[in-house]
């Protein structure tokens, strides 16, 4: 099996401290079904992946997460896993999953798997068993209960008591009630799971996405919610301290590995105070998502709150920011900024600039927007079909697809946005994310800088990123209107997100919706030689 790749910080400029990899990463997720078919079958599989493995070389993401690939009967897209040591028959076989771990690290890519330790499926050996008697040895394995309270379950279902007529017992399920929950106080649950993460660390891979992070400890006197909080889904706030035990034994296990494997959390909750918890004493998680972003219109006020927020409350805890602004389980960010794809490209310039490390959801550097569902064609029972749809490789259709019919219809103007397309049209959204990952790789400032807000006019959002004599300032102006900003210093435009092209002295004004990044007007640029050419796959 090839060992983790080398670490590309080192390529540019050693970073101060090299062993934390993950915090000069940038992170794209790849969603399997509806990223690349290699059989034919219109559902995405792990040949695909690795046949379009080049595509995020080139844009210059240097991690991949993939969400599950796991045996699964699909009633939530994979998220409900009945075999965590084997790949679903739709997504190839274990061979294909070496296959790719081996392909992505010899591109330098490192990979993150999706481990999902609330809950199963029920069809998982484990349930079996556990529903087939009350005396059965691994009934406590999942969480069963003589009467319901008043917890609610997502995905609109319901109550999150399921009644189980053969053993006449109400079973837990904070998602579907074909998602049963794992008591992780039994201390043979640990052992199993942790067992499911020594099977993927001993293949290589280079760290987990851990679904809904929060969720595994549950309050275990069972009350019923405050009256406030009744008809709201338990996993959008359940905040119980098992699950920080849980995390730490899993830190613990993962740490036990060479070569700095990491944990990336879903803690699904809308408050910063909260989720920096889940970092622990540096003993939890090494990063974990900060939502807020994630439901974000285009608001310069959310913003800014939300940016504020995650420095003033991270930076002390020594927590390592994240940024996202798309991904499985949302409306894509194009789709919530009113299909603008002006607003898209600014926005992608705040996401590759802020500090931290940035998420980019599949499509999302084409620009796509949600696909549009008839409702007989809808897929999942979470109503999130939207930011699912394939990803469109080539300008004809299928669009490098090869079955006439895929699982999800494309995105809308999928010829267009087509990789194709855009590699070709150097203004192109594709070519504007990978100039920005290019350009914060080879800045220090923009990995590991500190990050300082500037005066600006309110609808402008503008900071500085410095680390020694690197110094980078980003401007945002979230109106429709052309608004100045006064700047100390003279600087030069790097990257522009309107295609009317960068490398001009900045004028101090910003145009409708744009944004910026800026470099002092001096410093050193770099000799035609030095510049690399862009990388097409
Ligand atoms: C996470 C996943 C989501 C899934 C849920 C239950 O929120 O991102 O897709 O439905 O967990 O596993």
């Amino acid at each position: 099996m090839p060992g983790p790749p080398a670490d590309p910080s080192q390529t540019v400029e050693a970073t101060r401290d090299t062993s934390l990899w993950w915090k000069s990463a940038v992170v794209y997720q790849i969603y399997p079904r509806s990223f690349a078919d290699a059989n034919g079958d219109g559902v995405g599989d792990l040949a695909g992946i690795i046949e379009r493995l080049d595509h995020v070389r080139a844009l210059g993401a240097d991690t991949i997460w993939i969400s599950p690939i796991y045996r699964s009967p699909m009633a939530d897209a994979g998220y409900d896993i009945s075999d965590y040591c084997d790949v679903d028959p739709v997504f190839g076989s274990l061979a294909d999953a070496d296959r790719l771990i081996g392909e992505a690290h010899a591109r330098g890519l490192r990979v993150l798997l999706d481990f999902v330790p609330n809950h199963t499926s029920d069809q998982h050996p484990w349930f079996i068993e556990s529903r087939s008697s009350r005396d059965n040895p691994k009934r406590d394995w999942y969480i069963w209960r003589d009467q319901p309270n008043d917890w609610r379950a997502a995905l609109g279902a319901g109550s999150a008591w399921t009644w189980d007529e053969a053993t006449g017992q109400y079973y837990l399920h904070l998602f579907l009630p074909q998602q049963p929950d794992l008591n992780w106080r039994n201390p043979e649950v640990v052992q199993a799971m942790h067992g499911v993460l020594r099977f993927w660390l001993d293949r290589g891979v280079d760290g987990f996405r851990i679904d809904v992070a929060h969720c595994t400890g549950k309050d275990p006197t069972f009350a019923d919610h405050p009256r406030c909080l009744a008809g709201e889904p338990l996993a959008d706030f359940n905040d119980d301290p098992y699950s920080h035990e849980v995390l730490r034994g899993i830190r613990k296990l993962v740490d036990s590995y060479p070569g700095d494997r990491v944990l990336v959390g879903e803690v699904n909750i809308r408050s910063t105070a909260t989720v920096v918890q889940y970092y622990g004493a540096g003993d939890e998680l090494h990063m974990s998502f900060n939502f807020p972003p994630l439901d974000a219109p285009w608001d310069p006020v959310v913003f800014r709150t939300c940016i504020r927020e995650v420095d003033a409350l991270l930076q002390p805890a020594q927590a390592w920011p994240t940024w996202v602004l798309s991904n499985h389980d949302n409306e894509r960010h194009r789709t919530r900024y009113g299909g603008s794809m002006r607003r898209a490209r600014a926005a992608a310039v705040m996401l590759l600039t802020l500090r931290g490390t940035p998420f980019i959801f599949q499509g999302e550097e084409l620009g796509l927007e949600d696909v549009v569902v008839e409702p007989g064609q809808r897929v999942d029972p979470g109503g999130r079909d939207g930011p699912r749809g394939p990803i469109p490789w080539d300008f004809a259709p299928p669009h490098g697809w090869r079955a006439a019919r895929t699982w999800l219809p494309f995105p809308p103007e999928a010829a267009t946005l087509s990789v194709q397309s855009q590699w070709s049209q150097p203004s192109s959204m594709l070519h504007l994310y990978r100039t920005l990952i290019e350009t914060r790789r080879a800045s220090p400032a923009l990995r590991l800088g500190s990050w300082e807000e500037l005066p600006s006019p309110p609808e402008v959002l503008a900071y500085r990123r410095r680390h020694g004599d690197d110094d980078r300032v980003v401007c945002i102006n979230f109106a429709e209107r052309p608004l100045p900003i006064d700047l100390e210093g003279d600087w030069r435009v790097a990257i522009d997100s309107l295609p009317e092209g960068p490398d001009r002295r900045f004028d101090g004004m910003l145009q409708p919706e744009q944004a910026v990044l800026l470099e002092p007007l001096h410093r050193p640029r770099p000799q035609p030689q030095q510049q690399r050419q862009p990388l097409q796959p």
